[in-house]
């Protein structure tokens, strides 16, 4: 439909915002102005504001301010297009004639709102019912109370092809298949597309379910199924828990960005009710815009290791060229392996509480990830810190703040006069690969590190993560390690990480279009097709617990293997300048070490063998 501003100016002029207003929330002459308690929050003194002049409402308590569209959507809940046609008809103002085509869509999209409201309704009975205790086990077994499981409006689809298909019958498949509830293959029936999970509806900003996210009960792949994109949905502009964090954030005056729904969840329920999150992917543009519309600066949460601070390194470049004055984002930076969810289940909201008394601010973090990008031991390598930095503040649109930025890091990177390296990963979690015993680190040494990584190996594993995305968020950490990697190699694992982080739910055609669009098209398709890999994980049907497993132990050996290399130079050069018995006894433990990698490695192959002979691949 085209409402032309013009139409929507005289509307406005035409329409009384204080009667509009007053029937529901009593006002009172204040001046120019009307004034009341405000219906957007709770207050005794009226601090509500209604300029009919001017056509617009404000909140000095808790910021809420608009006109009388605004306070349709905003107040009464309506959609822009039906506030509109509210507004016109008490007006006496004719609507302008929609075309057909926009006409069908807002048809259609009615339609779509139905069967997910519909949805959400079954869901939930399912929960309830006999065949939700599993899921309610669940449910139990994380902490999540029943009250909060309402207020969520979470639910259970049951394990089966066909029940939510029979019980929203009367809308008919294609509709289904449109709101992503059902999966449609070519030439078989559609079927349901969330089975055997808990079902945790995604809301837009008025409260209206719009997708689901689907949880898996026990293990297994994907851990989160969301729905596609839809006419309704779309991820990149979506921000879960926004209907109720918006109105929280403008009370608290803070607004939490955090990983993942269950975080969000478990937060709201110790009292924290301010908390979003994206839906497994990056920060987009258009959500942070949407977090700039609740408060100035969001506070982006992030896990510790390196997938959640690179995570973090990328939002924050992502906000630079949107920076305005006043505008921007601070961090926090969670325990090692703890997300929101378990910091608050261990330290109730006191911890969480503890952790955002001190945000970093973005300059900092920008600062701290350039210095410790690289070595700042010469003239040269301290210049290039100045150039990115310099490279930095310049994407900054706003002239302002882009010269603020200059000038602060001009004067850091003049105060920097003492050079050090910090490590990047600020934090380990989980379980190792093989670590060298403390050494001092040789020339040759470096040399022989920066050399040793198994090409061959390592291309296995690209093929392997390229065929299973969903592996590669494990192992984001130990991948970093890997830019060490030289060339067109180094720089694919990077495309990986890089494409990977960006979309928790890739899959392998899909992953393998990005690389093509950022020129990797050749290697990418023909480390697909090299089938002739003796890894489980380069095939193409292989079981899925042994792709994992034997993934882990490629990635094990192909960090553990260049290190062990390295070692042993060192040891053999140390014995060849000195012949002690220590220094014989170090050699030969090393020479095991390497001889035990290889081993790993032929079992890797062997793994396969056997996996193809019991195997489902058969033949
Ligand atoms: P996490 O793997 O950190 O899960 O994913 P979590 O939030 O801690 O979940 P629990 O506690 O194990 O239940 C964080 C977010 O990444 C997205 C989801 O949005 C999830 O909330 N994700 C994760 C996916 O989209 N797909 C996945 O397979 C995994
Ligand atoms: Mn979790």
């Amino acid at each position: 439909m085209s409402l032309s501003p013009a139409f929507l100016d005289e509307l406005r002029a035409r329409t009384s915002l204080s009667a509009l207003i007053g029937k529901t929330t009593k006002l009172q002459k204040a001046g120019r102005e009307m004034r009341g308690c405000c219906p957007f929050h709770n207050e005794k003194t009226p601090s509500f504001y209604v300029n009919d002049d001017k056509g617009f409402y404000h909140c000095f308590g808790c910021s809420a301010h608009g006109d009388a569209i605004r306070w349709m959507t905003d107040q009464r809940g309506l959609p822009f297009i039906d506030a509109v046609k509210e507004l016109a008809q008490a007006a006496g103002l004719e609507m302008p004639a929609q075309d057909r085509q926009s006409a069908e869509k807002a048809e259609r999209a009615k339609g779509l709102h139905e069967v997910m409201a519909d949805a959400a309704i079954w869901f939930t009975e399912q929960l309830n019912g006999l065949s939700g205790n599993d899921a309610r086990a669940l449910l139990d077994r994380r902490g999540i109370s029943p009250e909060t499981a309402r207020t969520f409006g979470m639910g259970f689809a049951p394990d089966s092809r066909g029940r939510l298909k029979t019980a929203l019958k009367d809308y008919g498949d294609p509709l289904l298949v449109e709101a992503g509830m059902l999966i449609q293959v070519e030439g078989k029936e559609p079927y349901d597309r969330f089975r055997g999970r808990l079902m945790i509806p995604i809301r837009d900003a008025r409260g209206r379910t719009i997708a689901f996210g689907g949880r898996i009960l026990d293990q297994g792949e994907p851990k989160y199924l969301n729905s596609p994109d839809t006419p309704l949905f779309d991820k990149g502009r979506t921000l879960y828990n926004l209907d109720r964090a918006a109105p929280a954030a403008r009370k608290a005056g803070r607004v939490l960005v955090v990983e993942g729904y269950m975080d969000v969840i478990a937060l709201s329920q110790a009292g924290i009710h301010e908390a979003v999150a994206p839906l497994g992917t990056a920060l987009t543009e258009a959500q942070l815009e949407r977090l700039w519309r609740m408060v100035d600066v969001p506070i982006l949460c992030f896990d510790g290791d390196a997938a959640g601070q690179k995570a973090a390194l990328r939002a924050a470049h992502r906000a630079l060229p949107m920076l305005a004055p006043g505008r921007s984002l601070s961090f926090v930076t969670l325990p090692q392996g703890q997300d929101p969810d378990d910091l608050v289940k261990q330290g109730g909201p006191a911890a969480v509480e503890a952790l955002l008394a001190k945000p970093e601010p973005l300059v900092e973090r920008l600062w701290q990830s350039e210095v410790a990008a690289e070595p700042l031991d010469t003239p040269e390598q301290r210049a290039g810190l100045k150039r990115r930095l310099s490279d930095l503040a310049n994407s900054i649109a706003d002239p302002a703040v882009k010269s603020e930025y200059l000038a602060e890091f001009r004067r850091r990177a003049d105060a920097q006069v003492t050079p050090q390296r910090k490590p990047f990963v600020p934090f380990q979690r989980g379980k190792q690969p093989w670590r060298p015993g403390p050494l001092p680190v040789t020339q040759d040494a470096k040399a022989v590190r920066a050399a040793g990584i198994d090409r061959v190996l390592a291309k296995a594993v690209l093929a392997g993560l390229i065929r299973h995305p969903a592996e590669i968020a494990r192992h984001m950490e130990v991948l970093g390690s890997l830019k060490l990697a030289d060339g067109a190699l180094g720089r694919l694992f990077e495309a990986v990480v890089d494409v990977a982080l960006e979309d928790r739910q890739l899959d392998s055609a899909r992953l393998v279009t990005i690389l093509a669009r950022s020129g990797f098209e050749g290697i990418a398709s023909d480390l697909l097709r090299a089938d002739t890999m003796p890894y489980s994980f380069t095939r193409k049907a292989a079981d899925t617990v042994r792709v994992r497993e034997d993934l882990d132990e490629a990635i094990a050996i192909l960090i553990a293997r260049p290190e062990v290399d390295a070692l042993l130079a060192e040891a053999t050069s140390a014995m060849q300048a000195r012949f002690t018995d220590e220094a014989f006894e170090r050699q030969v433990a090393l020479v095991r070490e390497k001889q035990a990698l290889e081993l790993r490695l032929a079992n890797l192959c062997q793994a396969h063998e056997d996996a193809r002979l019991s195997g489902p691949e058969g033949n």
